[in-house]
């Protein structure tokens, strides 16, 4: 009933109202089922079920987000500097294929407005685990700053962050997904790291990447990240491919998510498993929508997962049924701990 009301509007106002409604929802305890609970890089989730960047941009409803059974969200992606994105419309309803395209363009209030009410919310005693996804302002992209815009990102935002994002894989930002190059993914994963390292309470950083890479893209990303420490990887983001779509607005410019996308980014993760020998986290992103996709990328190799296209679909109770489900399923096959199946298709 309440997604056949926000399917009448307009995507993009059915978003906001998301958002806006779901901050107006008291703070909860993060779904803690047992055996679910995992660390990763050095953070403790209550369960792998995480929320996507780009619903919560601007982390007005981190408080909210545990009560819908996530173990973690994440907010972002935020620039520097508040950044007002594509001229509308952006994003926009496949229904007949189960997914989305948008191509917002970063539009954001920037990092210091989230910053501050992230601050509130911990002074309030109101977050659950919450990652910070930052990025580069549109105009930094276009004048080489990027790498600038990411260590700015990386001092103001570490004191808010249970861990940082390093988002170089939007479609959507001219020239952004170049910083994926192996020629200046170096430079940038040592400037962000040295940053990080600066700061006082030295949150672990993550890389997320897109699923539309090469198999050279795949072991040039797997040597920085091994050698730069990135603590995670996330795999990943939209995609500028088009898999068979029936939907009218299929020809729409910008990046695909949702079930058309699951294939590929499924198969990105094993491309990273395998060519990492598991030397650090994998995160997976990309048309999960069922219990069976979310214990199917774990087993591939994924310490956590991530959601959001699904969401659109059915529903913001998705991560608790998901939660629950896989509850269950580690209780019927006997094991103790999510961690033991963590890779074992591998
Ligand atoms: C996104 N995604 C995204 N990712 C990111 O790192 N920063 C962002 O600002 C956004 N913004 C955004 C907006 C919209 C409308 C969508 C649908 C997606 C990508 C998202 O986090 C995720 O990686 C992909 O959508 C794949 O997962 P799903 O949607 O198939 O579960």
């Amino acid at each position: 009933m309440m997604m056949r009301l926000f399917h009448l509007m307009d995507p993009e106002t059915g978003h906001r109202l998301a958002v806006r409604g779901s901050a107006l929802l008291p703070a909860a305890l993060p779904l803690s089922p047992t055996g679910l609970n995992i660390r990763v890089a050095g953070i403790d989730f209550p369960n792998p079920v995480g929320l996507a960047a780009g619903l919560d941009k601007d982390a007005e409803a981190t408080h909210a987000w545990p009560r819908y059974g996530f173990g973690f969200c994440e907010v972002g992606t935020l620039t520097p500097r508040a950044q007002v994105g594509n001229p509308k419309p952006r994003l926009f309803r496949l229904t007949a294929d189960r997914a989305v395209i948008n191509r917002m363009g970063f539009n954001n209030g920037g990092q210091q407005a989230a910053r501050e009410r992230l601050s509130a919310a911990r002074r309030a005693g109101r977050l659950g685990v919450v990652g910070v996804n930052i990025g580069a302002n549109k105009d930094s992209v276009a004048g080489d700053g990027a790498i600038q815009d990411y260590v700015a990102g990386v001092r103001l935002m570490a004191p808010v962050a249970d861990y940082l994002t390093i988002n170089i894989s939007s479609p959507n930002t001219p020239g952004l997904r170049k910083l994926q190059d192996a020629s200046t993914l170096g430079d940038l994963l040592a400037a962000v790291t040295a940053a990080r390292d600066a700061t006082a309470t030295r949150p672990p950083v993550f890389l997320k990447v897109a699923p539309d890479l090469e198999p050279a893209d795949i072991d040039a990303i797997t040597a920085a990240v091994i050698a730069h420490h990135v603590d995670a990887l996330i795999i990943g983001n939209t995609t500028l491919s088009r898999p068979p779509l029936v939907s009218r607005d299929a020809g729409e410019t910008g990046g695909l998510s949702g079930a058309p996308l699951r294939t590929l980014a499924a198969q990105r993760l094993r491309d990273f498993a395998i060519a990492s020998g598991r030397a650090f986290p994998l995160i997976a992103a990309g048309g999960i929508d069922s219990v069976e996709e979310a214990w199917s990328r774990l087993r591939h190799g994924a310490s956590l997962i991530q959601l959001y296209s699904a969401l659109v679909y059915q529903g913001p109770w998705l991560a608790a049924h998901i939660v629950r489900r896989l509850e269950q399923r580690l209780r019927l096959d006997g094991i103790r701990s999510i961690a033991e199946i963590i890779g074992a298709d591998l």
